[in-house]
Formats: structure tokens, C-alpha cells, sequence
């Protein structure tokens, strides 16, 4: 049963044990080619959805923070959140992977970086060739589709060149300033306690049936009834955010037709209806974490 005290007496499924170990040896490998460390997080999630060892992996190294998936965040808290990065002195860039021309705006940002990161580092940058750009990430933040997006058209490969492979190979994006490596490197995030692996689990970093689907559903409720103001309550002809889960899940099931002959609900159904109506934004664009306090002012 949950209630108000939350999720975090329960206790975590441990799924991600030994990857990061792997992850972060394969990223220090690569590590010497690369300029420009690109860290793809979901912005629904900016900061739940980092590796908090990924600096510590790569010292030193420039990189930048791009915020996927802004189609699915609240247009508001992405403000914010935009400006909480640049107070802690991180490029941050928000995007739709899969809106065409958002790929070629951050092409545009990389080319202006690469500009700014040469005059900073001079001699350890060359001038001579392009900045060669990683990006790196959790599971389903979005890497796929963003390389697939930026390198649709250029299916070259630009070689030869140092850690060029069948798998692994630099793609020159428009402009000629910058290449892209188009492997991204995947990084595991690390769970500080129940709700964080929820929240990972409700972006997809973390399978359903791992977690199990009545319970993501439960979390759901949670996270929706801490911002009701943010949801279309009307999707199920409701106009507020339910006191308890089960009235929830009974609305669901009434609206999408899951109720059984006597009434019950068919629980396991009801949780994918309302997992999938969250995915699919139809209860609204809802960010789940918000910049740590003290906030930074906002819109006025
Ligand atoms: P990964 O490599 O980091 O693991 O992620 P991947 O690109 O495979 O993307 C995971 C899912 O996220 C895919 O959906 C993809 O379409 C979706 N996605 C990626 N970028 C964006 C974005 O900016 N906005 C939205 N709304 N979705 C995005 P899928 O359901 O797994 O597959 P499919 O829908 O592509 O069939």
C-alpha cells in the first residue's frame, strides 16, 4: 500500500550491478580522442538521469550537458533547470531528438563550443582538424536516435583514423567543424534509493518488469499528485488528483473500459493503460525533479 510516506522503505531491485565498472573502462579508453564529452540526459530527469562519477571518469575534459526527450518535460521547469546548470557554470541544451531540425540547431551549438573550447585550450586543441564530439548517456535518454538523427545523411566514414573500427567509426556533421563518434558511450546511473529507481524506470532506464507494473503505476499517482495542477485530470473524467491510488486505477479502468462483470478492475491492464498514458504525454508534459533549493529566480 502506498501513501504519503513514499517509496523509499522499499527496497531496490539492484539492477545495474558491475555495467558501470565496464562502462567507465570503456569510456577511458576512448577518452584520449575525444574533445567534446557530450552527457544526453532525459529532461524530464536533468539531474536523476546522470552518472554522478561521469567527471571523475573524464577529468578535465570539456563537455556539456544535453537535455532530450523537451517534448516531454514541462516547458517551465525546463527553464528552469536551464538556468540552474548555467548557474553552476554547465552548457546545457535542450532538444527533441526526433524533430529534425533540433539536431541541426545543436550541430550549430557544438560548432560555436568547439569555437570557444580552441581559444580556451589553444595548442591542445588543433585548428587544423575538426572537434571530435562523444555523446554518452544512461539507457533510453534518447543516444540512438539523436546519432541516427545528426548522421542520417552522412553515413561515411571519415578515416582512417585513431579509434576508427567496423563499430566505431567518425562522422563529419555540416559545417566541417565538427565529427561525431557514432557509438555512444552508455553509462549507468546510480541509485540513491527506491523513488530515484522509479523515476528511472518511468523514462524507460530501467524495464517494467524489473520493477513490476502496479507499483510503477502506484508511483505514478505519487508523482502526479505532487503536482496536480500540471495534469489533464479530464483524460479520465476526473477533475482533480485522486486522494488514494485505487481511485485512480478505478477511473482508469472505467474510462478505458477495463472494469470487470461485478465491478473489480483488472489491476495488471489498468497499470500498462496508465504507464502508457504518462509515456505518451496524453495526462501532460510533466517534469519529475526539479532544480535543487536554492532555486535560481524565475520568469517573472
Ligand atoms: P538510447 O540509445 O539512449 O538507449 O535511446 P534510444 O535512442 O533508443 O531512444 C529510446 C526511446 O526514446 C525511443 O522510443 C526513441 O524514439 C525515444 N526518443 C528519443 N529521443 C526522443 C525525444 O527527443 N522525444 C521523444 N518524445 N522521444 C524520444 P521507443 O518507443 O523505444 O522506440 P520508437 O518510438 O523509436 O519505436
Amino acid at each position: 500500500m502506498v501513501n504519503d510516506i513514499g517509496f523509499n522503505h522499499l527496497s531496490l531491485t539492484g539492477w545495474f550491478p558491475g555495467h558501470m565498472l565496464k562502462a567507465g573502462r570503456k569510456l577511458q579508453e576512448v577518452a584520449p580522442l575525444i574533445d567534446l564529452v557530450v552527457e544526453l540526459v532525459d529532461a524530464r530527469l536533468p539531474l536523476s538521469s546522470r552518472n554522478p562519477k561521469f567527471h571523475s571518469l573524464l577529468p578535465g575534459k570539456p563537455a556539456m550537458v544535453v537535455a532530450n526527450k523537451a517534448d516531454l518535460a514541462d516547458p517551465a521547469a525546463s527553464r528552469r533547470w536551464q538556468r540552474w546548470f548555467e548557474a553552476q557554470g554547465e552548457r546545457v541544451f535542450f532538444l527533441d531528438a526526433r524533430e529534425p531540425s533540433d539536431p541541426d540547431r545543436l550541430v550549430r551549438f557544438w560548432e560555436r563550443v568547439a569555437l570557444e573550447e580552441r581559444e580556451k585550450r589553444g595548442a591542445t586543441l588543433s585548428l587544423n582538424r575538426p572537434v571530435r564530439v562523444m555523446i554518452v548517456g544512461i539507457p533510453n535518454v534518447g543516444k540512438s536516435t539523436l546519432v541516427n538523427q545528426l548522421c542520417s545523411e552522412k553515413r561515411a566514414q571519415v578515416g582512417p583514423r585513431p579509434g576508427v573500427t567496423r563499430q566505431n567509426q567518425w562522422i563529419r556533421l555540416r559545417g566541417d567543424l565538427v565529427e561525431l563518434l557514432d557509438t555512444p558511450g552508455v553509462l549507468w546511473p546510480q541509485v540513491r534509493d527506491k523513488e530515484h529507481e522509479l523515476r528511472l524506470a518511468l523514462i524507460g532506464s530501467i524495464r517494467d518488469e524489473v520493477i513490476g507494473i502496479d507499483l510503477l503505476a502506484d508511483f505514478i499517482w505519487y508523482e502526479l499528485s505532487r503536482q496536480p495542477e500540471r495534469v489533464d485530470w479530464s483524460l479520465y473524467d476526473l477533475s482533480g488528483c485522486p486522494e488514494f491510488p485505487e481511485e485512480l486505477m478505478a477511473a482508469v479502468a472505467r474510462r478505458r473500459g477495463l472494469l470487470r462483470a461485478g465491478g473489480g478492475i483488472d489491476h495488471a491492464r489498468v497499470a500498462h493503460a496508465l504507464v502508457k498514458d504518462f509515456r505518451d504525454l496524453r495526462l501532460g508534459a510533466i517534469t519529475l525533479e526539479f532544480p535543487p533549493e536554492p532555486d535560481v529566480p524565475t520568469d517573472s
